[in-house]
């Protein structure tokens, strides 16, 4: 089972760079993996501004993928904005505030958890959101499941990016959360528009880049965060049952 992770497309960005070109190029490449992914899951910062109209461009320029798309909240999208573009994705509108919800990708259990908070581009994670995620963790029972979440549970090094995290009271909560759970395959996320690889207690955990635009290494103290065009990519996470989870970071083709 293929599950194609792409991050940050910041609809709306004002830039030399065109967003829409590059959403258009990662659903190309997309669409010409085989076998075909079961699901691709789109984790935050879909638009820039999280307009109705930013989100709506995005979902005609995803509307190629036969397959269906799991939406993550971003620190630059939009509750509201984000549920009526996916008014056809029942699981978003949960009844609560935060836009929480699990679902099946062929056999793998995908738990998206909104880190955003409201009017922040820092992240948080509410006691109720983890009292949440405990349930669903403890209802599978030991089902392979990822978990994903905009903000990384844990720091960068990057200083510009630390800055607007998870508070180290919510990482350490959602630690805890994810403590002694079986079948826990990795924790996906975005944010941070570059690839990383980290760890949450013993799980593994990913930033998967942006398919936008990269951010620039710079692990000064108070370095200055710098957006530059190339090394973008998604990733493709491979589930065979009964073994552990594969996941390639996939660069970008050129147009
Ligand atoms: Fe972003």
């Amino acid at each position: 089972m293929i599950l194609v992770q792409i991050s940050d497309t910041h609809l709306g960005f004002p830039g030399a760079v065109d967003p829409e070109r590059a959403l258009e190029r990662a659903v190309r490449q997309i669409l010409a993996i085989e076998p075909s992914p079961a699901a691709v899951l789109v984790s935050g910062d879909l638009t820039h501004n999280g307009s109705p109209e930013e989100y709506q461009r995005l979902r005609q320029l995803l509307s190629p993928l036969t397959m269906p798309v799991h939406p993550l909240m971003g620190n630059h999208d939009k509750r509201q904005a984000l549920r009526e573009a996916f008014a056809d994705h029942a699981p978003l509108h949960n009844g609560r505030e935060t836009v929480d919800y699990s679902v099946d990708c062929a056999g793998l259990r995908l738990i998206c958890l909104d880190s955003c908070k409201p009017d922040s581009d820092a992240g948080q994670l509410l006691p109720e959101q983890l009292t949440w995620l405990r349930a669903q963790l403890e209802a599978g029972a030991g089902a392979a499941t990822m978990v994903a979440l905009h903000h990384p549970p844990f720091p960068c090094g990057m200083d510009q990016f630390d800055l607007i995290c998870l508070p180290p009271a919510d990482r350490q909560a959602f630690a805890q959360t994810l403590e002694g759970v079986r079948g826990l395959e990795g924790v996906m996320c975005g944010h941070i528009h570059r690839p990383i690889v980290g760890r949450v207690g013993t799980v593994p955990a990913m930033v998967c880049p942006s398919v936008f635009l990269q951010s620039q290494l710079n692990l000064k103290p108070q370095g200055a965060l710098r957006l530059i065009p190339g090394g973008v990519g998604l990733a493709v996470h491979i589930y065979t049952p009964g073994q552990p989870l594969l996941t390639h970071i996939q660069a970008l083709d050129g147009d």
